[in-house]
């Protein structure tokens, strides 16, 4: 990552990233007044000062360059909605692992190919934009088919869905003993398991189903078929990060914006906030800290995926809202403001860039995207088909926007 000091510091030195402040690796000369408003080891410097070697200065950056993400969960949707928001994951990330939660579901490889010529076909001109397929896990996925989409070199995860745990998940799958034939298969094959860990028994307190899913079926899977690769989708739970923190290096897990920038408090700040409704839902403060720890850590199993989901506002804001919030066009500026707020940055690229593409065997993407610390606005809404969609944070001001 390149870091640019802010505009009217006159800064020359070699510098290097440690939390939310720049490491001096070379003698840095600051030539005009903003020196006195840098301290170095809690001394002010002077404007003739040649601060040292491996001193600390606290800066605030102006800009921020990244080798370009890529979004290893995302809610595309299909048809003229599909058209509609593609564009804004096309434009800032290389690739993304798209959701096949469609109404009916992707179930084959064939149905994949073509959901996958459709957003091609509908990407700006010149994007290089690359769709990663999954399939929708079902209590009949064949062996075959399987076969079929590790084949394909197109399809990159098979998502299980406990059915009815989430949006258009209807079809998905009613019990482990049913599946565990695809799962095998699976793990022969190399194909990576995508999962919505949460039970659905009406029993279970809705924000414990993701510590009851872990309890419940994922221990057994990971026991089952230790070779299988999974990626236990959009935690949300302390449980969760600890879970994967201490797994085997075939598990991974994606984390959401929200999920690390809000609590289930944005929930009902003020009266119920819809578009801060998705499955599974925010929890606990004490959560959100051990998913920014876990994202902000260094360790690779932590990967960006924003879970962007978007419905019609109407969907939302009525007396069954749907669950899911549409973050795709405003996701590195959130992902940048949790790893400021955690002082971690430095640590955006690897969660944002490397970690997925290493953990799916995908080659880095090779060029790059630039953060300019400038406010902008978040519209309160935004073309969607024929209707619109309420974006996360609308109406409020980012303190980061991509260049
Ligand atoms: C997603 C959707 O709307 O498709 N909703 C959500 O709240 N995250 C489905 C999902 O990923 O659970
Ligand atoms: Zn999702």
């Amino acid at each position: 990552m390149n870091f640019v000091p802010t505009a009217g510091q006159a800064l020359q030195a070699l510098v290097q990233p440690a939390g939310n402040k720049l490491r001096i690796i070379a003698r840095a000369a600051f030539a005009s007044d903003p020196v006195t408003r840098l301290s170095t080891r809690g001394a002010l410097a002077e404007s003739t000062d040649i601060i040292a070697n491996n001193q600390y200065v606290p800066m605030t950056l102006s800009t921020l360059t990244l080798r370009r993400p890529d979004d290893f969960h995302v809610h595309l949707r299909d048809a003229a909605e599909m058209r509609a928001v593609v564009g804004a994951t096309a434009q800032v990330f290389g690739r993304a692992i798209v959701m096949p939660n469609l109404k009916p579901p992707i179930t084959t490889t064939a149905a994949a190919a073509d959901y996958r010529q459709r957003i091609i076909d509908a990407l700006p001109k010149n994007c290089r934009f690359e769709p990663l397929m999954t399939l929708y896990l079902t209590d009949n996925t064949s062996a075959d088919e399987l076969l079929r989409a590790k084949d394909s070199g197109f399809v990159h995860a098979v998502k299980y869905y406990p059915a009815g745990a989430t949006t258009n998940s209807e079809s998905g799958v009613t019990s482990l003993a049913r599946v565990s034939g695809a799962l095998a298969a699976m793990e022969r094959l190399g194909i990576v398991l995508s999962v919505h860990g949460e039970v659905t028994d009406a029993d279970v307190d809705v924000f414990d189903r993701e510590r009851v899913f872990i309890d419940r079926q994922l221990t057994a899977i990971v026991r089952d078929f230790p070779a299988l690769r999974i990626v236990v989708e959009h935690i949300t739970t302390r449980e969760a990060a600890q879970f994967v923190n201490d797994a085997s290096s075939v598990i991974a897990a994606t984390i959401t914006p929200q999920h690390l920038l809000y609590s289930r408090n944005a929930l009902f700040a003020g009266g119920l906030r819809p578009h801060f409704y998705c499955l599974p839902v925010l929890k606990r403060e004490v959560h959100r800290q051990a998913l920014v720890a876990a994202a902000t850590s260094g360790n690779p199993k932590f990967i960006l995926g924003t879970d962007s989901a978007p419905h019609a506002t109407g969907a939302k804001e009525t007396s069954c809202g749907c669950a899911g919030c549409y973050s795709a066009p405003i996701a590195m500026p959130l992902y940048a403001e949790a790893f400021e707020d955690a002082g971690a940055l430095d640590r955006l690229e690897g969660f944002a860039s490397i970690h997925g593409a290493a953990f799916y065997g995908l080659a880095r993407n090779n060029d790059s995207i630039t953060l300019q610390r400038e406010a902008s606005s978040v519209p309160q809404s935004l073309e969607f088909g024929a209707t619109t969609v309420t974006p996360l944070r609308a109406g409020t001001t980012l303190r980061w926007r991509v260049a």
